[in-house]
């Protein structure tokens, strides 16, 4: 098995890859947090959806709960990138907890649309995944106006009482995300939609980055954990092409996927660490002679602000 896994080969990096805007600043928060309070620091929910990002904090001394009445009275809590609810709001300042907000403020852009369009009195329909934190968190902005739309046939079952509007989770899959509101608006012409684009910048390079390098390779290896929505989107968009296999690390590769593969497309999703993929191209010149090639279909330069009440 190692000989046929044996190199010289390719590796194509889709770029961009790995951290987002949003991540990097949702763990600088609980970093920043570390510093300032000291251990514990309560995080809501995984600060982002990645195995190792969550390992390291925890062994810094942040304590990952998954609701709100596992935290002390008083205690120092930040709210993951995903995104909360207004009842989750309401339940930490009832509970007198210094809440420090990790929210991706490109999915509190997406809050404030749920907002406006159900204070208008409109259906908010949101276009995403059920159980994922962050459409808990906009259907919970959307109040009694909220409604889950997974899949085109759920079109047909959204009520018709009232003017319509739709939003979309920020991690979805471009294609399939536009043919849900392409049937929206067959049965809803008025609907009213987002302003611009809910599905973040992030989601859209790195998607378009891994059809790049897909189309090229033998085999697309996405670093990402199992509950990472944008990772699990690369590794859909990247099977399109070729076959496709999301790990956690350089651990999760089977030999068996590299046997005849002479280009490995790698990419990773906006929750995981830069360091894995160089662990795995590393792991893959063990195995014989590599070369590295980049695919770049988009400079990133996006930087968020800290919010002001992780640096008090
Ligand atoms: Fe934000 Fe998009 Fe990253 S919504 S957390 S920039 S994947």
């Amino acid at each position: 098995r190692w000989a046929a896994a044996a190199g010289p080969r390719t590796v194509l990096l889709a770029e961009p890859r790995s951290f987002c805007a949003g991540v990097e600043r949702a763990i600088e928060i609980v970093e920043l947090a570390l510093e300032r309070h000291g251990p514990p620091v309560y995080v809501r929910k995984q600060i982002v959806h990645n195995l190792h990002v969550v390992e390291d904090l925890g062994r810094r001394g942040a304590v990952f709960v998954d609701e709100l009445d596992e935290v002390p009275a008083g205690a120092v809590t930040v709210f993951s990138a995903h995104g909360v609810s207004p009842k989750v709001r309401e339940e930490a300042a009832r509970r007198g907890l210094r809440v420090i907000d990790a929210t991706c403020p490109l999915v509190s852009k997406v809050h404030a649309e749920a907002r406006r369009f159900a204070s208008e009195g409109r259906l908010v329909a949101l276009i995403g995944h059920a159980g994922h934190e962050e459409a808990e968190g906009t259907l919970g902005e959307s109040g009694e106006s909220g409604v889950l739309v997974q899949t085109v046939n759920d079109v047909a079952a959204l009520p018709a009482d009232r003017p319509v509007s739709y939003l979309m989770q920020t991690t979805l899959a471009e294609d399939e995300a536009a043919e849900i509101a392409a049937a929206i608006r067959r049965r809803f012409p008025d609907a009213l939609e987002p302003k611009r684009n809910d599905i973040c910048y992030a989601t859209t390079n790195r998607q378009r980055a891994v059809h790049a390098i897909a189309e090229e390779s033998d085999v697309v290896l996405v670093v990402g954990s199992v509950n990472s929505s944008n990772s699990l989107r690369l590794v859909e968009v990247a099977a399109r092409h070729s076959p496709a296999h999301l790990v956690d690390d350089q651990g999760g590769i089977a030999l068996d996927w590299l046997a005849g593969a002479r280009t490995i497309g790698l990419s990773a999703g906006a929750s995981a660490p830069p360091r894995l993929v160089d662990d795995i191209v590393a792991a893959l010149r063990g195995l014989g002679e590599v070369t590295v090639e980049e695919r770049v279909i988009a400079q990133e330069t996006v930087r968020f602000s800290l919010p002001k009440e992780a640096l008090s």
